[in-house]
C-alpha cells in the first residue's frame, strides 16, 4: 500500500511536471513514451521470445518498455496492468490469460485515455484500440487438414486449448470446418472432445492418458491445438506405442515441435511468424501513444470474433497469414527462414539423414 501511495505521488508529480512543460500526457519525466506489455505466462516458448523482441524493438525506437508476466493468474494480470498505469504507461499491449477478465483492465485504461492493443488473443472489450493476431480460424483448418490428410476416418480426439483463451474457440471453429463433414458422412466419430486447462502440457498428458484408457487405445487421430499440448498428449501415446502411428496436430513451430516432426512423431504444426507480429504491435503502440490514427485495420464485431451473439460492439483488427508445416516443408519454412536453428531441430537425426546445413 505504501508503495502504491508512493507511486501515486510520483505519478501525480510527474503529471504536474509534464503539464508544466506544455501539457504532454506522458507520465515519464523526460517525455519518453512508456509501453506496458502484460504477458499471461512464459510457459509456451513463443512468449519469452516475444517479450525479448518487443523490448528490443522498443529500445531501438527510443521508448521505455515495461513487461510483466502474470503466471496464468487473471487477477494478478489485472493488478499488474493497473500498476503499469500507475508507473506511467502511455499505451498497453496485453496477451490476456482470460479474455473476459482482462476486459475490465482494458476498460479502466480507456477511462484514463490509455490505448490498449490485444496481442494475439482477443480481449472482449470494444474499448480496445486494436486487436493484432494471426488468422486463427485458418490455424484450426490447417490442423484439421494436417491430420485428415493422413487419416480421414475412425475415432478422433479433439484436444482444445485453454477455455479462457478466445483463440482456442477460433482454432476449434477452423478444426471443425474440416472434421465436421467427415462426422456428418459417418466416417469419423469424435470419441473425446476436451479443453486443456492453461494450455498446460501436463494437463494434456493426463487428458490423453484418460482418453486412451477409456477408449482401450482405440484412437485413430488427434486434433491437438498447439505443440505444447500435442507433445504432452504424445507422451501418453508413446507409453501405449501409438506415437508416430496416430496422426496428431500442433501449432507454433516450436523447437520441440519441429524436432518431433523431423523425428516422425508430431504430424504437423502451424508456423506463425511472431517476428512479424511484434514489430507491428510496437509500431502501432508508439503511434497510438502519440495520438496518431493507425491505418490498415478492419473492424470486426465482437460477436464475429467470439462466436457469441450476445456481445456488442466492434474492434479494429489485423490478422497475419499462417503456414501449415509438416515434414515436407519444415526445412524450407522454418529452418531456411531462420525461425528455428538447424542444429537443434536435427540434433537427434543421424548426420547422413539430415538435409544440408543452410
Ligand atoms: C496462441 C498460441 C499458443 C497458445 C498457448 C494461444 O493463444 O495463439 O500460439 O500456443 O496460446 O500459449
Amino acid at each position: 500500500m505504501k508503495r502504491i501511495l508512493f507511486l501515486i505521488l510520483i505519478v501525480s508529480l510527474f503529471g504536474t511536471m509534464a503539464f508544466a512543460n506544455g501539457g504532454s500526457d506522458t507520465a515519464a519525466a523526460d517525455n519518453t513514451i512508456v509501453v506496458g506489455v502484460s504477458f499471461s505466462d512464459y510457459s509456451t516458448d513463443r512468449w519469452p521470445r516475444e517479450a525479448a523482441l518487443l523490448t528490443d524493438l522498443g529500445q531501438k525506437a527510443g521508448v521505455q518498455v515495461i513487461t510483466q508476466v502474470a503466471n496464468q493468474d487473471p487477477k494478478l494480470q489485472n493488478d499488474q496492468i493497473e500498476n503499469m498505469i500507475l508507473q506511467g504507461a502511455d499505451v498497453l499491449i496485453i496477451i490476456a490469460q482470460d479474455g473476459d477478465a482482462a476486459a475490465s483492465a482494458v476498460d479502466a485504461a480507456a477511462a484514463e485515455g490509455i490505448p490498449t492493443i490485444a496481442y494475439d488473443r482477443l480481449i472482449k472489450s470494444s474499448n480496445l484500440s486494436a486487436y493484432l493476431s494471426f488468422d486463427n480460424v485458418e490455424v484450426g483448418r490447417a490442423q484439421g487438414r494436417g491430420v485428415t490428410s493422413i487419416v480421414d476416418s475412425g475415432n478422433f480426439v479433439m484436444l482444445g486449448g485453454s477455455p479462457t483463451d478466445n483463440n482456442a474457440t477460433l482454432f476449434r471453429q477452423g478444426q471443425m470446418e474440416v472434421v465436421q463433414p467427415l462426422v456428418d458422412s459417418g466416417k469419423v466419430t469424435i470419441v473425446a472432445d476436451q479443453w486443456v486447462e492453461n494450455w498446460d502440457p501436463a494437463n494434456a498428458l493426463k487428458n490423453m492418458e484418460n482418453i486412451l484408457t477409456a477408449q482401450s487405445n482405440n484412437v485413430d487421430a488427434v486434433v491437438a491445438s498447439n505443440d505444447g499440448t500435442a507433445l504432452g498428449a504424445l507422451q501418453a501415446m508413446k507409453a501405449q506405442g501409438l506415437a508416430g502411428k496416430v496422426p496428431i496436430s500442433g501449432q507454433d513451430a516450436t523447437l520441440a515441435g519441429c524436432k518431433s516432426i523431423v523425428e516422425g512423431e508430431l504430424t504437423m504444426t502451424v508456423f506463425k511468424d511472431v517476428r512479424k507480429l511484434s514489430p507491428m504491435a510496437m509500431d502501432m503502440a508508439i503511434a497510438l501513444a502519440k495520438g496518431e490514427t493507425v491505418p490498415g485495420l478492419t473492424d470486426f464485431t465482437l460477436a464475429q470474433l467470439t462466436l457469441d451473439d450476445t456481445l456488442k460492439g466492434s474492434v479494429p483488427c489485423l490478422f497475419l497469414d499462417v503456414v501449415q508445416v509438416d515434414a515436407d516443408n519444415l526445412y524450407d519454412e522454418v529452418i531456411l527462414t531462420g525461425f528455428q536453428p538447424y542444429d537443434e531441430v536435427y540434433r537427434d537425426i543421424p548426420e547422413g539423414d539430415r538435409p544440408p546445413r543452410p
